[in-house]
């Protein structure tokens, strides 16, 4: 698909990247602890952001006790991303950072907000024209990617990837689009330092559910949030799948004692 920006953010910047998935169709995969197909996960998932868009800044606010906004605030000062850059916020939900690196590229740079979720993505986008600010938004698959190779300076994917049924795949896409001299950042949830494991993991099996029940009504895709941050790769694993993916240079930085990690890697 051509990619092209456009100037009217409400009617023309939405693009629907419908999704076959269609060989993969039978294979099984994790959806949190439980096993589910590949299709299933892919309805779990979009299940559970359909159902926390409405509060999902808040319980963000609520559940990192505002931490969030400082890791997401490192990634981009980590990104390098700079004045007149094309960047690419994948899985990018409500725009967090879509509208952090849009100070970082001003005028002249390019931010696309994306997401496979409407829910989350309409929030997102409206955030933005709130603020008065215009950026290109598309709905898609990461796995999928709707943009031409070597298109962007900088890509990053904040909490997103854990949600992917194919981390492989989509880190392939992620390098395609990247320009030669481009940078990937990866924002995650991580394994902790093992002495905070035991308070790390009361506070993600009681203390999320029972905010998520009472905040967003909701407390199993909170469940399934702590869930889903134990089946993720630790930092060293997704270090190498980077590499697998084509990725060079990779290097990670723990946040808060590894409760969160931020991965960088470069396509050359
Ligand atoms: C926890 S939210 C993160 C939102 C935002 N990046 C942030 O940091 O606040 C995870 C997002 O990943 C999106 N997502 C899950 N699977 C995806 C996929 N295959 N492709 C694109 N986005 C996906 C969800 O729809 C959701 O909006």
């Amino acid at each position: 698909m051509a990619v092209a920006k456009q100037d009217n953010p409400v009617t023309q910047t939405s693009i629907n990247h419908s999704v076959q998935h269609t060989s993969r169709m039978t294979n099984s995969t994790h959806f949190g602890f439980t096993t589910v197909s590949e299709t299933e996960k892919a309805r779990k998932v979009a299940e559970v952001f359909h159902s926390v868009a409405a509060r999902y800044n808040l319980m963000n606010d609520l559940m990192s006790m505002g931490l969030h906004r400082l890791w997401k605030r490192f990634a981009i000062d980590v990104s390098g991303a700079k004045p007149g850059d094309k960047v690419l916020d994948i899985a990018g939900g409500t725009a967090d950072l879509t509208r952090l690196f849009l100070e970082k590229t001003g005028s002249t740079g390019e931010v696309w907000l994306t997401d496979i979720n409407n829910s989350m993505l309409s929030i997102g986008r409206d955030r933005m024209l709130n603020d008065g600010k215009s950026v290109p938004v598309a709905q898609c698959d990461a796995e999928k990617l709707p943009f031409p190779d070597n298109y962007f300076d900088r890509v990053c994917v904040a909490f997103g990837l854990r949600n992917m049924t194919h981390k492989d795949a989509a880190l392939r896409e992620m390098w395609r689009v990247l320009s030669p001299g481009g940078s990937l950042i990866v924002l995650e949830f991580s394994k902790v330092w093992k002495p905070l494991q035991p308070l790390y993991d009361t506070y993600s099996f009681k203390a999320l559910p029972f905010m998520g029940k009472i905040v967003a009504r909701d407390d199993t895709s909170y469940r399934y949030l702590a869930e889903s941050i134990r089946m993720h790769p630790s930092q060293e694993e997704l270090k190498q799948l980077m590499q697998q993916a084509g990725f060079e240079r990779v290097e990670y930085f723990n946040l808060t004692a590894g409760v969160v990690a931020l991965h960088r890697g470069y396509k050359f």
